[in-house]
């Protein structure tokens, strides 16, 4: 029951990555750290290029968004706050035989027949009684004392008595016979032990695992008790690669814990940050008063995040420690935006709402984050085909949150669903968080998390009494339902109650806690789905019958590591070295150019596709004015067709910022 292996694409991918240096194994000469991973000279340009384009795409681009680089440690009330001390974490199970640790919700679900095993005796403590027989009756004896240690009804005394008798034929137990028996402890630590095999390998595979367990735990040999047989069905209580049981599954904080400063005690614990939000609403109100943004607007930061992951898994898909680019946008309540315009803007559940209204509640909002972030994945090349949405059901929200649309990318390794079609793996998560989150630095912190609105204020003042009731009472009980479900274990229904209702009347002073949309992207996933969409293989096949492997990385020119690639046709013609040069120094100050003289122009344009440079520009004799209407002009070569063209070196600067911005 071997685990299928990582798919032929994946291996390709993989493989193609060290050798072109995209990622490389973290510290790979000491045999690597699993879940941690090295973005070589390509891979790191490649990274900068996304993240820059979602820097600038989501706050220089825009008006409403400020950004924050904010620490990697931070106070850990920080993460009890969040929720994240007492439940982020994975359910995780143990192989009781190999100890490989899995997460018990990824565990494929395996039918076939269970060997439960009742205990094992360890033979070796028998030795001394066995030996008082002689060796021909050895087996004889061996199968008795195997009944007897499966039937626990059965006298030890006669039984004993009885196996002496029969087997060494004398009238009476000799003592040294009996004290050896009785000598020897049933050792009772993992007694019980069960092994799944699909249904027709032979039961001695069963034995042969069980065995081996029942070794690790120090018998030396081991007899197997009590075998019995069950048939099941869709069993994750077994490890899929050797059938062998698994310990029940317990929570497993992801969280990687550290100290600050010198004396490593508990009070010094902290945590890496799992996730680059809590800043954000940490520092809320700073940003508020030093941006002038005024509700809604939003706060972008990229960093790396750390967690623990059980099972580290799919290349970069699953790390221990990766990037993300989280947006925390904070938007008016409904009751605010209703008290204010009157109504909430209705909104259909799928396309762009279009520019941002004022009316816009959350549902407008978040529609509006799901496709902007469509838009900026199809902007570097990943077209719709490409993604797939999963909306997270009732079930599977967070209790505080209203929604969640997960943008997916199909790759290599995603499943396929019933129908056949492959559904994705999640690249960013866009949630509506209600006002759980500043809710909850407000309540650990002391600090106000709200803002005051003027217009809120005044619109109030002027609100229908029957109206202004019907809004209260609606924020009333959003407040309380948030504060019952966070309440500390010594808050009393009196004191949510009265909370809830000063928080609802600060809506007439123009005071809320603003909700918020999260656009939460992995860096390290989007790169994964970037070069899997980019790997195009091609085989070639020459004059003579021979074939051969192209690989093209067929990046967006946007993201795409190195832009232009600068050939000077030949290397050993200084002028040709000198003008390819002066095209270099052009380009240069405006993106990641490679120059290169090495080898015929064939291989040169070979490795530039590997690269995934979108253009080649070739400085050839007719560059140097060998056609004197040529002057000047290079070869821009495409990368996706092959195709040539000439251009004024005067045009190629623009030609390219067109094509890369
Ligand atoms: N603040 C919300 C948040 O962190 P998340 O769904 O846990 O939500 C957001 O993470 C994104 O971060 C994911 O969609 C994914 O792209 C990325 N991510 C999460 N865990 C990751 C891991 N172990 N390795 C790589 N990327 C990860």
């Amino acid at each position: 029951m071997a685990e299928p292996k990582e798919n032929l694409q994946m291996e390709k991918i993989v493989s193609l990555c060290k050798r072109r240096g995209f990622v490389f194994q973290s510290s790979e000469i000491y045999g690597g750290l699993n879940g941690f991973w090295d973005y070589g000279p390509l891979g790191a340009e490649l990274k900068r290029n996304v993240k820059e384009l979602w820097w600038h795409a989501m706050t220089r681009q825009r008006d409403d968004v400020a950004g924050l680089e904010a620490t990697i440690v931070m106070s850990p009330k920080i993460w009890e706050a969040s929720g994240h001390v007492a439940t982020f974490s994975d359910p995780m199970c143990d192989c009781l035989l190999t100890k490989k640790r899995f997460r018990a919700d990824q565990i494929e679900p395996q039918s076939g027949i269970v060997y439960h095993y009742e205990k094992a005796i360890d033979l070796s403590s028998f030795d001394d009684f066995i030996s008082e027989f002689p060796e021909s009756v050895r087996p004889a004896v061996l199968e008795d004392l195997k009944r007897f240690w499966s039937d626990s009804t059965i006298d030890v005394q006669t039984e004993i008595d009885r196996i002496i008798r029969l087997h060494l034929g004398q009238d009476q137990s000799p003592t040294a016979v009996v004290n050896s028996f009785r000598h020897a402890s049933v050792p009772t630590e993992f007694e019980s032990y069960s092994v799944l095999l699909p249904v027709g390998k032979p039961p001695e595979s069963a034995r042969k695992i069980a065995v081996q367990f029942y070794q690790q735990k120090g018998f030396q040999k081991p007899i197997l008790i009590g075998e019995r047989t069950e048939r099941i069905e869709n069993s994750t209580r077994y490890n899929p690669e050797n059938g062998s049981l698994l310990t029940e599954p317990r929570p497993f904080n992801l969280m990687f814990k550290t100290y600050v400063g010198p004396t490593a005690t508990e009070a010094d614990v902290a945590y890496l940050r799992p996730e680059t939000a809590q800043a954000i609403f940490a520092q809320f109100k700073n940003v508020l008063e030093t941006s002038r943004q005024k509700v809604p607007f939003g706060i972008a930061q990229v960093g790396k995040a750390f967690r623990n992951e059980v099972t580290p898994r799919n290349f970069t898909f699953r790390s221990r420690e990766f990037e993300q680019m989280e947006l925390e946008f904070f938007i008016k309540p409904d009751e605010v935006i209703e008290a204010i315009h009157g109504s909430v803007a209705t909104v259909s559940e799928t396309g762009h709402p279009g520019e941002p209204q004022p009316n816009w509640g959350w549902q407008a909002w978040h529609q509006y984050w799901v496709e902007e972030r469509v838009r900026f994945y199809e902007g570097i090349g990943l077209s719709r085909e490409t993604l797939g949405f999963h909306i997270q059901t009732k079930e599977e929200l967070a209790h505080y949150a209203r929604a969640c649309t997960d943008i997916l990318f199909k790759f290599p390794f995603s499943k396929k669903d019933a129908a056949g079609n492959v559904t994705g793996d999640e690249l960013e998560g866009i949630a509506a968080r209600s006002d759980f989150d500043l809710s909850q630095h407000q309540r650990f912190s002391g600090k106000p998390m709200g803002v005051f609105d003027d217009e809120l204020r005044a619109a109030w003042a002027k609100l229908p009494k029957e109206k202004s009731d019907v809004l209260w009472k609606r924020y009333y009980d959003n407040r309380k339902n948030y504060l019952t479900k966070s309440a500390k274990p010594d808050e009393t229904p009196e004191q949510i109650s009265q909370q809830a209702t000063e928080d609802a009347n600060g809506l007439a002073k123009g005071q809320y806690i603003p909700h918020v949309i999260e656009p939460s992207a992995g860096v390290d996933r989007l790169i994964l789905a970037l070069i899997a969409n980019a790997y195009t293989e091609t085989t070639k096949t020459d004059d003579k019958g021979k074939s051969e492997t192209i690989y093209t990385m067929k990046f967006h020119p946007r993201v795409a590591p190195i832009k232009a690639g600068v050939l000077p046709l030949l290397k050993n013609k200084p002028e040709l070295v000198k003008k390819a040069m002066q095209v270099r120094e052009l380009l240069r100050p405006w993106m990641n150019v490679f120059y290169d003289e090495g080898g015929s122009i064939g291989k040169r344009y070979a490795r530039q596709d590997e690269a995934g440079t979108p253009f080649c520009v070739t400085i050839d004799f007719d560059t140097l004015g060998e056609k004197p209407e040529l002057l000047d002009t290079v070869t821009i070569r495409y990368r996706d067709d092959g195709k040539q063209e000439r251009m004024k070196i005067s045009e190629l600067l623009d030609f390219l910022l067109s094509k890369v911005r």
